[in-house]
Parts: structure tokens; sequence; C-alpha cells
């Protein structure tokens, strides 16, 4: 893995150079195709990369003679910051980052990293599927290089760690990674743990060392990136579900012709079609892999107690960012019809 990782990093370097130089070097060594580099965190049997494999196959069908798709996967180009950034100057074509990671690009995003912004998983799905209301936020980072084409589904966020944690006072003292999200940062500190912003591909090895006590995220992060190896208690107090986007950047965008740009834009959306339908399955096999062969704990928790510890949170976000009170307002509207329908 290590040798992976230098040899990825070589690769980098050179990538970094051509996209700054903005010149084509990798066009001859493949015959004049024009190579899409696409970089994301996740390992290859992720839902995420299934998705992308789908995009690959559309795109190489479809503009074949032009274009090969390169899916780069396991933070190989680097964590989601540093991907963004390349994604950004055009050293790669596209990424796929949760969206806070996106926040200090454009805090709109911020949104998803309030806690318990949706009350069903129903109008998580219905807001995010919604193409034509997203896409005001999606083109809104054209300026900054980038821009989203679709969104993809990662569940639904909770604690894991080294201790059980029952309530919300066993959260006191303990060390908790979080995203690079100053948003998440706060919503840690108001449930009165200490928050370490991390990438996440260093989670491991911080929790392996003591470095931290555990961290928050979907099922999958137990199985995929083998967190559930050194962290034996999962709290289902689902405090997020913070979707994951795929940016591409702008200029390579704005290149393409009207046919072409309708053929990424369609194969992005199959992207999460596929995705989306593998994603339920993967995470009753990560929980099945993770009680039965790691060893983790899953706990049910009070998460109205949770919540109770956060809603200082929301308040101070919707004061500090106007560029939130839009999404959120229609949030509220899709959350209240969904919980009509529930009584
Ligand atoms: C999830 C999500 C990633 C994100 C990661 C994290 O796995 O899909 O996009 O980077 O959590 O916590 O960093």
């Amino acid at each position: 893995m290590r040798f992976m990782r230098r040899l990825f990093t070589s690769l980098l370097v050179v990538l970094t150079a051509v996209g700054l130089s903005g010149c084509s070097a990798f066009d001859s060594i493949t015959g004049g195709k024009r190579i899409i580099r696409i970089a994301h965190a996740q390992s290859e049997e992720h839902p995420e990369h299934i998705g992308m494999l789908e995009f690959k196959k559309i795109i190489e069908e479809k503009l074949g003679d032009k274009y090969e798709v390169e899916i780069f996967p396991n933070e190989l180009l680097g964590s989601a910051q540093k991907a963004i950034e390349l994604t950004q100057t055009g050293a790669i074509d596209f990424v796929i980052a949760g969206t806070a990671n996106v926040e200090t690009f454009a805090k709109a995003y911020e949104i998803f990293s309030m806690p318990y912004l949706f009350t069903s998983q129903e109008a998580y799905h219905e807001v995010m599927n919604d193409v034509d209301y997203m896409k005001k936020l999606y083109n809104s980072t054209d300026e900054s290089g980038f821009r989203v084409l679709t969104w993809f589904d990662a569940g639904i966020r909770s604690f894991y760690s080294t201790k059980p944690i029952r309530t919300p006072e066993d959260l006191k003292g303990q060390k908790i990674r979080v995203q690079q999200s100053p948003a998440s940062v706060n919503m840690v500190k108001a449930f009165g743990a200490a928050a370490s912003p991390m990438s996440f591909g260093e989670v491991y090895t911080a929790i392996q060392q003591g470095v931290i006590n555990g961290a928050e995220n979907n099922e999958l992060a137990l199985t995929n990136n083998k967190h559930g190896e050194v962290a034996k208690y999962y709290s289902y107090n689902q405090h997020q579900m913070v979707p994951d986007v795929l940016l591409g950047n702008t200029k390579f965008l704005d290149s393409l012709s009207d046919e072409e740009y309708d053929i990424f834009m369609e194969a992005a959306q199959k992207a999460t079609e596929v995705e989306m339908e593998e994603w339920g399955k993967a995470v009753e096999e990560a929980k099945d892999y993770a009680k039965n062969e790691q060893g983790v704990e899953f706990i049910e928790v009070d998460v109205q107690a949770f919540k109770d510890k956060v809603v200082g949170v929301q308040k101070e976000m919707l004061e500090d960012n106007p560029d939130i009170t839009d999404m959120y307002e229609h949030i509220q509207e899709v959350n209240k019809k969904y919980e009509e329908k529930e009584q």
C-alpha cells in the first residue's frame, strides 16, 4: 500500500504540472484520446465506485472515440480536500467528496452539516433527487473552478468509538474525528466531545494509536475502511445525513459540446441511480460483517436526548450563514410532508 501511495504521489506531481500548464501531455500516450481522471476516497467495493463504473461505461460507449475514463479510488490522488484542489486547477477532471469538504469553497454547502437537518431518509432522498432544485446550488461554485453534477447517498452518520456511547454524556472526554468542516467541529463540541478534524484516510491509524477515541460515519466506514477493527461500539444516534457529490472542473465541462455535456450529465445521473440501488444492500452487508466478523456492538440510543444537545447549533448556523436559509426552509417543507404522512 505504501509503495502504491508513493507511486501515485509521483503521478500526482506529474498530473499537477500537466494541469497547471494546461497542456495535454497524456493525449499522445493514448492515441489522441482525452483521459478523464476521477478521484474518490472509497474502496473498489463501495457503491460509489460501482456507480462510477457505470459512468465510465456510458462515456466510453457513447464517446469512446474521444474519451477514456480512469478512476482512482482509495484517496490515491490525495485526501478529499487535495483532490478538490486538483479538480479546481484542472489537474484532474472529477472528484467525489462529501459536502463537508466543499464548505470551505462554498458556504452554502454548510447546510448539510447541520445536525438533524432531515427528519427522514425519504425527505433526504426527495430533496437530493430534485435535480432542478439542486441546480442552483450545484452551479454556484462555477467561479471557484468546479461544478457539481450529481449526488450520492452516503447514509446516516452516527458515532463509533473504542468506548461505548449510550447517552450524550458518554461523549464527554472523548476525542472524536470529524470531517474538515467547521460546522461539524461545532456540532461535536456541542455534544460535549473534543473534535479532531482530519482526512478520512487518517482515521484508522489515529484510532489504532489512541490519538482519537472514535469518529462518526455511516456503517460502511467500519468495513470498507476497516474502522470496525479498531472501534468496537457503534451508536445509532443518527446526527447527520451528509451527501457526497460529484464535482467536475468547470473549464472542462464548458469545453464540451452541448451533446457531449448531455451525455456526461446522463452518465452522472445513471451513476447515482446505480449507487442508490447498491447502497441499502451495502449497509446491510456492512452491519452483518461488522457484527459477526469484527465483533462490533451496535447500540440503540435515545435519539431525542442527542437532538436536544444540538438545538443551539442549528440556531447558530442559521444566524451566522444567510447562504443556507433558502435551502433550510425548503427542507423543512419536505420534512413536514413526510412527517404528516407518518401520522
Ligand atoms: C463518508 C463519505 C465520504 C467522506 C467520509 C469522511 O465515507 O462517503 O465522502 O469523506 O465519510 O468522513 O471523511
